[in-house]
């Protein structure tokens, strides 16, 4: 795989984190990630507005942390990259303005990269040798996807959730039990001490596809609440819930194995953080005799650094934008017009 030879400064602003990266072909050289959860705590969620301005106060900040982190200067380094898409389109402005700034003063090349695809790439952050194509499961508070994954920068997906993503089943959950937001680390560790058996919640299992559902979960879980009150035990309910979420998605990437015969299985994104996922889809590929990549803790949440691997292929590739660079709302995976079979 061809990686770009020179330093990158990485950006990524695209909902509550602000975070910078320095990589270096494939290594993380810095990755400082200013979250803004405490501010967005008090209202149970993001508030767009909110998130903007306070990527516009530590932006300069973090950038020259990451700098510092890596013992470089602005003037080592190569190339700026930048989310420019999907995400909340004022606070990805702040990021790829600051970029087009950057890039523009230094005189070097600008990227703007995917938000997902920098999920994906995040996998190139652990020492493994990498081998496609690969089937990816995508887990975050945005996102629920199976995508495959035929090489770097070419993406198909498989299928994806019809409802509510895998982080948002565990932050609405968490949020119902009175755990706080986000809630997908609230929930793990409540897991730990609770039997997953205690309450029997609903697994949207039946489908063919690779399609997947949560909504029902989180409307059985509000009917647990209320019917349980004050007697719910709240570890009990933790590891019920994870263990419902963690027995959908591994059985959409058995599924995937299945069907697609990748050469190895990746979960990637917010929810990659989740011990009980990873040990669940590592033992899967295990039977499958095929390898399980998953990213580095510091990779898995919304972080620069991910975005600065990303950025190493696609320079590699020869893509770069120029200054009229977009911050876009939405936008798909650049996608693959026929799958290998
Ligand atoms: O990738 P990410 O930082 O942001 C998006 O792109 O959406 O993912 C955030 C999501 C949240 O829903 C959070 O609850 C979940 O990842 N998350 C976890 C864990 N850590 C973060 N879910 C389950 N277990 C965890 N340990
Ligand atoms: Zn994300």
């Amino acid at each position: 795989m061809k990686l770009f030879d020179g330093n990158i400064l990485a950006i990524e602003s695209s909902c509550d984190e602000t975070s910078a990266a320095v990589i270096t072909g494939r290594t993380v050289r810095s990755n400082i990630v200013a979250t803004q959860i405490e501010m967005h705590q008090k209202w149970g969620g993001v508030v767009p507005e909110a998130a903007a301005r306070a990527h516009i106060e530590a932006i300069l900040p973090v950038i020259q942390e990451a700098l510092d982190g890596a013992q470089v200067t602005l003037k080592e380094i190569q190339a700026i990259a930048v989310t420019n898409r999907p995400g909340l389109v004022g606070a990805l402005s702040v990021g790829v303005t600051a970029a087009k700034a950057l890039a523009f003063s230094q005189r070097i090349p600008l990227i703007g990269v995917h938000h997902i695809e920098g999920h994906i790439l995040s996998i190139l952050g652990t020492e493994s040798e990498i081998f496609f194509p690969l089937v990816t499961l995508v887990v975050s508070g945005g996102h629920s996807e199976i995508v495959w994954v035929n090489a770097p920068g070419e993406y198909k997906i498989l299928g994806e959730t019809r409802d509510d993503a895998a982080g948002e089943a565990f932050d609405k959950g968490a949020r119902l039990m009175g755990l706080g937001y986000p809630g997908g680390k609230a929930i793990e560790e409540q897991a730990k001490l609770g039997n997953p058996k205690r309450y029997p919640l609903p697994r949207a299992l039946g489908s063919d596809t690779y399609e997947m559902s949560f909504s029902g979960l989180k409307t059985a879980m509000l009917r647990l609440v209320e019917k349980e009150g004050a007697d719910l035990c709240v570890p009990d309910a933790a590891a019920s819930l994870q263990a419902a979420i963690v027995d959908v998605l591994t059985d959409r990437a058995r599924r995937a194995i299945e069907r697609e015969n990748p050469a190895g299985i990746c979960v990637v994104g917010g929810v990659s953080a989740n011990q009980s996922l990873r040990s669940s889809i590592q033992t899967l590929a295990a039977r499958y005799g095929i390898p399980c990549f998953v990213p580095p803790f510091s990779l898995c949440t919304d972080n620069a650094g991910m975005i600065g691997l990303a950025a190493s292929v696609r320079l590699a590739l020869g893509d770069t934008n120029d200054f009229t660079l977009d911050a876009l709302p939405m936008s798909d995976l650049p996608t693959l017009s026929t799958k290998s079979e």
